[in-house]
């Protein structure tokens, strides 16, 4: 039976509506929100994710402090603007884009936030409030995984969910969040990566899978349940020279195949991806609240 589409793109328009009430509720107290973004160099990828985050916050009534720098950027230039923002009563959250170019230190970028505006969830602190199960930022796209799930009707609860990939931003994270004594979690996590012996037996144990490893179309059917959830993480450009741009894009799923064995599925574009901005909104928003005494 071909499974149902989790439709990402409608999820994240209804949390960005439930957002955007929220922050018209704090202008009438002349409070708003506010987003510092800072993005090194040309990566076509996060520039486009960047725009789409400035837009984002535009619609919604976030205000947005763009950083653009050149990809020669040294250390200690790429600190000022994050110093600067993080005394700014303006700033709530603080995004610095990722990857950084090879000559920068991503750890010492991160440490340099202030936890307190660290809408990514990637300080050092933040995590490991995070991992001891303490209230603080979530990592948006592993946050936006759960979402989609809980607002798709699945039971993660007691759930065997296998997660392919061990990024910092998504695998680690995700597996975290998914272990934790909550209504969110309490799953039986496992997670694999490029050294694990036998993929697709884990894979095919899977109640919901999680594909985030980079790799286009990694997941092929036979290496689903039948009736499992999948989730697609990936966003992998592939050379397509039948497309104007010369690329399409796809998931870490081979979609066609896979959606005929699964019951629900995401697919790449507008699966997982409107789901991270989205997050970040959520987080900027509760961020501002916070500094406000309103939580
Ligand atoms: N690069 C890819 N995803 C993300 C994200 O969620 N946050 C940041 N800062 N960089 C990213």
């Amino acid at each position: 039976m071909a499974a149902k589409i989790i439709d990402g793109k409608q999820v994240a328009q209804t949390m960005r509506e439930e957002i955007k009430q929220e922050v018209e509720k704090l202008k009438k107290d002349n409070i708003v929100p506010g987003l510092g973004v800072i993005l090194v160099g040309e990566d076509p990828a996060s520039q486009s994710y960047v725009r789409a985050k400035e837009k984002a916050c535009e619609k919604i009534g976030i205000y947005s402090d763009d950083n653009r720098l050149p990809a020669d950027t040294k250390q200690d230039e790429l600190m000022a603007p994050i110093k600067r923002m993080n005394n700014d009563p303006k700033i709530n959250g603080i995004l610095v884009q990722l990857p950084l170019p090879d000559h920068i230190n991503e750890t010492d970028v991160l440490l340099a936030i202030n936890p307190d505006k660290d809408v990514d969830g990637f300080h050092p602190m933040n995590i490991g409030k995070m991992v001891a199960g303490e209230k603080t930022f979530w990592p948006c796209t592993p946050h936006g995984v759960i979402q989609l799930l809980q607002r798709s009707g699945v039971k993660i609860e007691g759930a065997e969910v296998v997660i392919v990939g061990r990024s910092n931003i998504v695998g680690k994270p995700l597996a975290n969040m998914l272990i934790q004594k909550a209504p969110t979690g309490n799953a039986t996590v496992t997670v694999c990566h490029t050294r694990t012996k036998d993929l697709a037996f884990h894979t095919k144990r899977a109640d919901i899978l999680v594909a985030a490893a980079g790799k286009p179309e990694m997941i092929t059917a036979d290496m689903v349940k039948e009736g499992a959830v999948v989730i697609d993480v990936g966003v992998n450009r592939v050379e397509d020279p039948s497309k104007e741009k010369g690329y399409r894009l796809t998931g870490d799923v081979d979609f066609e195949a896979v959606k005929e064995k699964a019951s629900l599925i995401t697919p790449v574009p507008g699966g997982v991806g409107p789901m991270t901005i989205t997050m970040l909104l959520y987080n900027t928003l509760e961020s501002a609240k916070k500094a406000a005494g309103k939580v």
